[in-house]
Parts: C-alpha cells; structure tokens; sequence
C-alpha cells in the first residue's frame, strides 16, 4: 500500500447566483419570523438562481475560477466528478453538460449522487481514480439548484435552502505531506425517508397527481434529521482526525457542512475545537447541499484562514443519510 497523501486539493473555486432571498422576503408569504430563523438555524439570507442559471452554468463559472487558480486549461482535465442532489436534467448527467460547457474534451464526466456531503464524496472518488493511475487531474464540482426542489409553501424547508456551486482541481500530491491525509464516507439508506424528494423519479414518476400532491419537492423529518446530523457529524470528524493521524487541537480551521448553527456547534463541541476556528457563513448562503463546503472553504481561504500548510477538517451530513469527513494539510 502507497502511503498518503496521494493527492492535492490545487484550488478552489465557487459560484452563487446574485437573486437574494432574505428571512423578511419570505415572511411576506410564510408564517415564519426572522427571530425564528436566526436562532433555530442561524440562517438570514439565501441566494436563489433564475430560471436561465442552471447548475451546470454554475458549475462552469466556479470551475473556471478553481481552473484558473491552478493554473490550468480544461483541456488538461482527465475527470469531472460533479455532486448534485438537483441535477438540470434526469439525462444526461449535468457532468457531461458542464464538460461540453467548458470544453473539457479529455475528461471522462459523471454525476455522483450523496446528497450534502457530495463534495467529500467526490473528493473521495477523485482521490481514489489518482491513486489507481486511472486520472492526472479531476475536477470535483458540488453544485445546486435547491431552489427547484424545495416547497415554498411549507415553512419547516422553504427557510433551509439557497443554490450555488463550487468546484476543486485534485492532482496528484506536489510535496511530501501535503494533500487529503485522510477521508471517511459512510451512509445509512434505512433512514432515507426523513428527508427525501417522494415523487418525480422513476418509482412514481412526474404526473398531474405528484404535481398535486407536491411530492416532487423535498419532504423532511427536522428533529429527526437534526438528532442524526449532530450524531453523524461526530463520529466522522473523529474517523476523519484518527485516520490521518492528528487530533484536533493541531486542527487550524474547521469546515463544516452549512446546515444549521447549532449542528454546527454541537459538532465543534464534541471534537474540542473552539468555534474561533470553525468556518461559518450559512447565515449568507443558508444549505446549498454539496456547494457549501466548497464554499465556505473559498470563503475561508480568500479571508487569509486557509493557507498553505493549514490544516483543515472537513465534515458534512445530509440525505441518504449520508456522512463524510477529511483531513486536507492546504
Ligand atoms: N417558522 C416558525 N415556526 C416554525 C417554522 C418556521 N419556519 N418551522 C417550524 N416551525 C414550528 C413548528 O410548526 C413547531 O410548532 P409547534 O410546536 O406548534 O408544533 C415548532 O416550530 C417547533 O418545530 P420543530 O420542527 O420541532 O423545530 P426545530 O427546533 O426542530 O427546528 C428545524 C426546525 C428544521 C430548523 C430543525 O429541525 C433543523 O434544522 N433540522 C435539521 C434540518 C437540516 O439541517 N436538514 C438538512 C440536513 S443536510
């Protein structure tokens, strides 16, 4: 066995529509206050794209900026793993829309479906397709249109979700020591009726009664997801921080999942980090699913938390359920 790390994270770089939904916006149509809303979730506004703003041109305009910064061409990517929970089209995968979008004509593109932690799930993948030879360079997209997919009309979702992109160039590891030191994924599909979309797939596919019935929008169980999520969240920052060999007071910044506040702290208490060193910007950007740890990592690194040599944690939860967690030295 090779030792890690195998390989790098070269950059990162996000994308969010400019439309702002704000808590007072949504008071106008919901019984919900903005008091309720910053102090259960921690959220304030949430950015919602237009009808013309897919996520695969999302995607292109985080991708560009991730290309960019390290410096390369699409012509350069082997791969294009992208981690959707709301993909334009059911076919093909938004991956393949994105890769003729940037004209990546090398890579091999595919979606991946893991819900929040989508971003780590993918990273885990590009990783894997490094380590095996298959790939040089991937591209690892969490990108959403939440907005499409979350009932308006029911006030325990519509103030949850925002849409948004972020994309990573993953290459082999550049120097010693430098690159994902450890990742963990794991998943429990028994649970999968607490926070799911019903209708619209192939088991009750889209028709005037799922329409009727709103059962092609999200539907979830929040104290349920909420107990799960604080539960989930530990367990992986403490395999995340085992397997790569650290603790977490040699943690400088932690990036969790932007879902909730208190699940935010909740899991900065369990794995003894201060939340001086905990990423937080949901009250910006709400749950935007697989983007929000790309972007809050974008985020942290334009705002001098992440540099190189930093060491961060990474850690997030969502349906499925689905968990992940890594350890990145930037
Ligand atoms: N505004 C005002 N009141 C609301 C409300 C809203 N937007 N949404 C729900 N309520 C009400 C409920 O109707 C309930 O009223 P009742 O006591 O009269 O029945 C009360 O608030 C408490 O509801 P509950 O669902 O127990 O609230 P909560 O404290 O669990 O907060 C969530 C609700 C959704 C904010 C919380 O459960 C949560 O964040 N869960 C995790 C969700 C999540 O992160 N999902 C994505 C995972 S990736």
């Amino acid at each position: 066995m090779i030792a890690r790390p195998f390989a790098e994270l070269a950059s990162v770089g996000t994308a969010v529509p400019p439309g702002v939904l704000t808590n007072h916006d949504l008071m106008r149509t919901l019984d919900t206050s903005d008091e309720w809303i910053v102090e259960r979730t921690g959220i304030r506004e949430r950015r919602i794209a237009t009808p013309d703003q897919s996520v695969a041109m999302l995607s292109r305009e985080a991708s560009a900026v991730a290309l960019e910064r390290a410096g390369l061409t699409p012509a350069d990517l082997d791969a294009i793993v992208l981690a959707t929970a709301s993909p334009d089209r059911l076919l093909p995968s938004t991956a393949c829309d994105l890769q003729a979008l940037l004209g990546a004509h090398n890579a091999a593109a595919f979606d991946l479906g893991a819900a929040c932690p989508g971003y780590l799930f993918a990273l885990t993948v590009a990783e894997g397709l490094i380590a095996s030879g298959q790939s040089r360079t991937v591209l690892v997209v969490g990108a959403e249109k939440l907005s499409t997919i979350t009932d308006f009309a029911d006030r325990s979702t519509a103030i949850l979700f925002g849409d948004g992109a972020g994309a990573s160039v993953v290459r082999p590891s550049s120097q010693p020591g430098r690159g994902l030191l450890s990742t963990y994924i794991g998943s429990d599909g028994r649970l999968a009726p607490l926070l799911y979309r019903p209708g619209g797939g192939s088991s009750d596919p889209i028709s005037e009664k799922v329409v009727c019935e709103r059962s092609h929008y999200m539907k979830m169980a929040g104290r349920e997801v909420f107990k799960a999520a604080v539960r989930a969240m530990a367990e992986a920052c403490d395999e995340a921080l085992t397997r790569a060999g650290v603790t977490a007071d040699q943690i400088d910044l932690l990036v969790p999942h932007q879902a909730n506040l208190r699940i935010i702290d909740a899991t900065a208490k369990h794995a003894g980090i201060p939340m001086s060193k905990v990423m937080v910007n949901l009250d910006r950007y709400g749950n935007t699913s697989s983007a929000s740890i790309p972007l809050a990592l974008d985020q942290a690194v334009a705002e001098g938390r992440v540099g190189p040599g930093s060491l961060v944690l990474l850690v997030a939860f969502g349906a499925g359920f689905t968990w992940g967690s890594a350890v990145v030295r930037w």
